[in-house]
């Protein structure tokens, strides 16, 4: 396992033609913030992160702030513009994706169509002991290619022989070539036993692969791959599927096919891009705490990409929020709930969103709009002092608001629209004598409330965000 650390990570694709000729024509309006009339589009900018060693990391964002593009890049799918990747203490910059002991599980998966669910879920396993078996591979291509004069002679014969012959002969060749590997290999001065060992088994497993199936000869690798893949398949409840093609799958199954398939493999980084967005609602909740499950189990460090902020909240030990290729805050779910570092972050966390109003700061401590002032508990006065005679950005949430008699620090509202969900209702009010201005209260269910009924709200004084109106940073109270 691995921690995984983005040093400086910046990412620029090429301006096409006509976006060239726009962002010439339009400089203030470039695509580039950074470098107006630029010939690139500057995708993700100074991104610096360290992903834990076994930690689940959720990436999240709106759509097209880059999150995609940051996986892809430490995937190796992407070549950085600036910036270093390190996997663990490996510096992954210029190692191909191959290389850099991830798996990746798409946005749109891909499922190798001409194999099985099972050898789906195998193939990453194979593949990845298969590495060590690369070099015999190719010693065997160039003796192969030395055998093709003798082959070109025996051609004439062939073209003559039925289905059945030539199945015999081409599994007789291949026993043949096993049985002189291992000639060949005791004969050298090398020998190791483990070696035999393996040779031996291929040999079985060459020898016997056209038996039915309850006569074949299983490998070692071969058991632990399928104790494996049964594990995953039972796990992400695939295990009715193991014998199907992948067009016999409706979507949601080939989608947790694919992540069966990352998640076989045991590497050292996983990373998920989205992978619940075909699944209905049932299946994406049971799904998710099976990826949670799953991952504490393989302690497997994991980057989860998706815009879904009740994924990110329940899924992740940590969020990352991204915005416009800038990451806007790294926290714990509830810390991101409870001290959003901006205006961006308050807004994004949280269903329905925080509302905001503009107010006018008196020190100490009086907070004053148009409709309603009142004063703020004393441990804001200390941060709030240079903002005295200011304006600033009130910010509170739908669940800190709350149904109460007239009273100067509260809101004279008219409800709008009434969401009765059964476990709670959300009001969508206005201010009474400012109709423009809108919000969201969260109400308890047992209240029945009609739309243009007028109503009196409580602001929780302890629950209060308030936010630098030029930075849009929040201000703490200490
Ligand atoms: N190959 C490319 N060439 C040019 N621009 C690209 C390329 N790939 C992505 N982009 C741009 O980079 C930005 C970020 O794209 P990315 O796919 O990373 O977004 P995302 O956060 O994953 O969005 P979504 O949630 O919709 O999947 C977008 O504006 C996109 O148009
Ligand atoms: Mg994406």
């Amino acid at each position: 396992m691995a921690q995984v650390v983005l040093e400086n990570i910046y990412k620029s694709f090429p301006l096409r033609q006509g976006e060239q000729e726009k962002a010439a024509n339009n400089v203030a309006k470039s695509v580039s913030p950074e470098a107006p009339g630029s010939t690139s589009n500057s995708v993700l900018r100074r991104i610096n992160l360290t992903v834990g060693d076994g930690e689940f990391m959720v990436l999240v964002g709106p759509s097209g702030c880059g999150k995609s593009t940051l996986l892809r890049s430490i995937a190796g799918l992407e070549v950085l513009t600036a910036g270093n990747i390190w996997i663990g203490d490996r510096l992954v910059n210029d190692l191909p994706p191959k290389d850099r002991d991830i798996a990746m599980v798409f946005q749109n998966y891909a499922l190798y169509p001409h194999l099985t669910v099972y050898d789906n879920l195998a193939f990453g396993l194979r593949r990845s002991q298969k590495e060590e078996g690369r070099r015999k591979k190719e010693e065997g291509r160039r003796k192969r290619e030395e055998g093709r004069g003798k082959k070109e002679e025996g051609r004439r014969k062939r073209e003559e022989e039925t289905e059945t012959e030539k199945s015999s002969r081409v599994q007789a060749e291949k026993i043949k070539n096993q049985v002189k590997e291992v000639i060949n290999y005791l004969a050298s001065n090398t020998v190791n036993k483990e070696r035999i060992y393996t040779l031996g088994e291929d040999f079985l497993v060459g020898a016997t692969r056209k038996l039915p199936p309850g006569l074949r000869y299983l490998s070692e690798r071969e058991k632990a791959v399928g104790k494996r893949v049964l594990k995953v398949a039972q796990l992400l409840q695939i295990e009715p599927l193991l014998n199907r093609l992948p067009k016999q799958l409706s979507g949601g199954q080939k989608q947790r096919v694919a992540l069966g398939r990352a998640m076989a493999r045991n590497p050292e980084v996983f990373l998920m891009d989205e992978p619940l967005s075909n699944l209905d609602a049932k299946l994406r909740a049971e799904t998710r705490s099976q990826i949670v499950q799953l991952q504490r189990q393989l302690g497997t460090t994991t980057i989860y990409v998706t815009h879904d902020q009740t994924e990110a909240m329940t899924m992740g030990d940590r969020i990352a929020i991204m915005n416009g290729g800038q990451l806007q805050q790294v926290a714990q779910p509830l810390e991101l709930y409870n001290k959003p570092a901006n205006l961006f972050v308050a807004e994004f966390i949280g269903s329905p969103p925080m509302n905001f109003f503009p107010v006018q700061f008196t020190a100490p401590l009086l907070i004053s709009h148009p409709q309603f002032r009142f004063t703020l508990p004393d441990i804001w006065a200390k941060n709030l002092q240079q903002y005295d005679g200011r304006g600033l950005i009130l910010g509170i949430r739908p669940e800190h608001l709350s149904i109460h008699p007239p009273a100067t620090k509260n809101l004279s509202v008219q409800v709008e629209v009434v969401e009765a969900l059964g476990h709670e209702t959300y009001l969508r009010v206005c201010l009474t004598d400012a109709p423009a201005v809108r919000m969201q209260v969260r109400v308890p269910p047992e209240r029945s409330i009609r739309v243009g009924e007028e109503l009196w709200l409580a602001i929780a004084h302890d629950k209060i965000h308030l936010f630098d109106p030029d930075t849009e940073l929040a201000i703490f109270p200490r």
